[in-house]
């Protein structure tokens, strides 16, 4: 079996009854949603808070009860996934554009679980380019900067056009290039245009592998 349906599925064993669980985006996730779909069809009462408008889709077409996190407190865990991520458990997410809404449920959640097949563990952070998402006003100030500082940055396109999150703002994909991954997320936090990144570092506490014929944490 693929590493992401083994990763994802498996997660999904981990929801327990009356949990309010944040909702990632993503190919693997998206194996942890329909088998919660039909843990839900089968009597599990669980709210799912999504981090996209895809995700969003997805859960009510698979019958999940769904809460804004405007409205929520708190959640019990998200499962999501990731693009790369070592073995401090720190990660590069984003490469699925949805970076920001999953980092704000993220950082909502009591728990994160990452579900990931195994050629997603690295022993260094930053072979994936790391998205940056960015307002679109003036953005192209913010990219001769990152040029300046030897960053590579990229602006992510969809179908001729700049990509659009679901926060209205554009991606773009930069080389992480220093070994100090704290201060780099933070020079880059600190830097007007910047809306988030995707380093999302202390935030997972628990990775589920799949490596197509196991899974393991
Ligand atoms: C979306 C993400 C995804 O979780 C990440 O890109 C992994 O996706 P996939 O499971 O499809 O490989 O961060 O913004």
């Amino acid at each position: 079996m693929d590493g992401k349906k083994m990763a994802g599925e498996k997660a999904a064993e981990l929801v327990e009854d009356g949990m309010i669980v944040g909702l990632g985006t993503g190919s693997t996730v998206y194996y942890t949603i329909k088998k919660l779909g039909e843990r839900v069809q089968s009597g599990l009462h669980i709210t799912g808070v999504p981090t996209s408008r895809a995700t969003e889709k997805l859960a009510r077409e698979c019958g999940i009860p769904i809460a804004d996190l405007n409205d929520t407190a708190q959640m019990d865990v998200t499962i999501d996934g990731a693009d790369e991520v070592d073995p401090s458990l720190n990660g590069i997410k984003g490469g699925g554009g949805a970076l920001l809404f999953e980092k704000l449920v993220a950082k909502a959640s009591k728990r994160n679980i990452w579900v990931v097949d195994s050629r997603k563990m690295v022993q260094q952070l930053g072979a994936f380019p790391l998205p940056v998402e960015v307002v679109p006003f003036g953005y192209k100030h913010l990219m001769k900067t990152f040029e300046r500082e030897g960053l590579n940055p990229v602006l992510r396109m969809k179908e001729g056009r700049p990509y659009v999150t679901d926060g209205g703002h554009y991606i773009v994909d930069i080389k992480l290039k220093s070994p100090d991954i704290g201060a780099f997320g933070a020079w880059l936090d600190g830097y007007t245009g910047v809306v988030e990144h995707g380093l999302f570092l202390g935030i997972c506490d628990l990775v589920v592998i799949g490596d197509g014929s196991k899974v393991y944490t």
